[in-house]
């Protein structure tokens, strides 16, 4: 299995810290990211490597931690093959996995939520399974999305240009329709 991967800013130090040892004791690889303190730093160092990892294959999932979730959370999604979902309790923590296959957890410390029960939230996220089905064709148009924004930056590279695509359906402000 391969190791999950692990990070927070400041704001979620301790609390990445309490989840490692839950880790630990649970015989579960993962691999640290950072930080390393409680000193003032910012997320997206320490979340961007994390969210590549899982991007990129090197970790099946990641759990992510800040003040709040929601800045690793925004931080992650922007890597492709990445679905980063804040849980906070246990309805959006099932959701997350079962409809959205969520493979990126992001934990705000600072959002009411005794320890323990993050404890229990983690373990929660890490056990349930991807309910597939028709959630399968709704992940799908998700990764349809991520190809032609990858298809688009392909072709800026190339040509040095930006041409939309014929089935780009352009943006008009409400007061400009008939
Ligand atoms: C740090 O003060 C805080 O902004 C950060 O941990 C996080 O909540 C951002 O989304």
């Amino acid at each position: 299995m391969k190791p999950i991967a692990i990070a927070s800013d400041h704001g979620g130090f301790r609390m990445k810290e309490i989840v490692k040892s839950m880790l630990e004791k649970s015989n579960i690889s993962y691999k640290d990211y950072g930080t390393t303190s409680e000193e003032s730093c910012d997320y997206p160092d320490y979340g961007a490597p994390a969210a590549m990892a899982v991007s990129e294959g090197e970790s099946e999932r990641a759990i992510l931690f800040c003040g709040s979730g929601s800045g690793m959370a925004i931080v992650a999604n922007k890597f492709l093959g990445v679905r980063a979902v804040n849980c906070y309790d246990e309805w959006s923590t099932l959701m997350s996995r079962r409809h959205n296959d969520a493979n990126i957890m992001a934990i705000g410390e600072r959002c009411s939520i005794e320890p323990d029960d993050i404890l229990r939230l983690v373990n929660l996220w890490l056990k349930t399974s991807f309910d597939g089905g028709r959630h399968t064709y709704r992940i799908s148009k998700i990764t349809e999305l991520e190809r032609l924004r990858r298809s688009t930056i392909e072709r800026l590279r190339e040509t040095n240009s930006f041409t939309p695509s014929d089935s780009v359906q352009y943006y008009t402000p409400s007061s400009d329709r008939k």
